[in-house]
């Protein structure tokens, strides 16, 4: 899964070889790091139009980068980042500020990045899911979910789930608005999630943060075997 995840990165960055530049958000955890390991490599490396790249967060905790909890640290350390990649395209969230001024400045960034525009189109969003249906740091019953005028947010410490530190994430609204949004899902833990939000008879968008994703452009979903466990065989 992590080499088809880091081949549909350098596909997706080569497509928009066209465009001045390619907004990536990448996703936090564990999942993703060993795809940013293959991207930041060769032969995938070599591939990625690394001058034009943009490297941005689906969320972060709030906590330094040298935290081994830092979303943003534990995928540059991941990545390399490859010398090609101008360290003023790496634009971490600076969640260390506190949740909600942390948000505000991540905002402010992404408002002078994107220019004039009703939500951020990134060209490829990455993300990841909890058992509980979560993504980024977009938590079942939470405020965020109904939030449609801010791209990013600021979010307390979950009671549920560790690490149970407050974060900043991307808003359903920044998310949506991205040309392409690529979920990286694997293990056993997930795969009740994963069935009840691809499954069409259940409505999992009323409890399931990660079923409110709908992008307008593509919405993909990697998945290893365990994680895919739930899913009748289709045709
Ligand atoms: C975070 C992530 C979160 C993560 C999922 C899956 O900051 O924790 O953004 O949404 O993607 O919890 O995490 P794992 O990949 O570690 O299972």
């Amino acid at each position: 899964m992590a080499a088809a995840a880091a081949d549909f990165i350098v596909a997706q960055a080569e497509k928009a070889k066209g465009a001045g530049r390619f907004s990536l958000a990448l996703a936090g955890g564990t999942t993703p790091l060993a795809a940013y390991r293959l991207l930041g490599r060769p032969p995938r490396a070599d591939r990625m139009p690394w001058p034009r790249l943009h490297l941005f967060w689906s969320d972060e905790r709030c906590v330094a980068m040298s935290h081994p909890e830092s979303n943003a640290g534990a995928a540059l350390a991941a990545l390399g980042p490859p010398q090609a990649l101008p360290r003023g395209n790496i634009h971490p969230i600076p969640a260390t500020l506190g949740p909600r001024p942390g948000a505000e400045a991540y905002e402010r960034g992404l408002r002078a990045f994107f220019g004039p525009v009703e939500a951020p189109t990134f060209d490829l969003v990455l993300l990841g899911l909890g058992p509980d249906g979560h993504t980024a740091s977009i938590f079942p019953g939470s405020p965020a979910l109904d939030v449609m005028d801010r791209w990013v947010l600021g979010v307390p410490a979950p009671a549920h789930l560790e690490p149970r530190v407050a974060r900043v994430t991307l808003a359903l609204a920044a998310i949506n608005a991205a040309w392409t949004v690529l979920f990286l899902v694997s293990g056993p833990a997930k795969a009740d999630a994963v069935r009840k939000i691809l499954s069409p008879s259940f409505d999992a968008a009323k409890t399931l943060p990660a079923a409110r994703v709908k992008p307008q452009g593509d919405l993909a979903w990697f998945l290893d075997r365990d994680a895919a466990r739930g899913l009748e065989e289709r045709p």
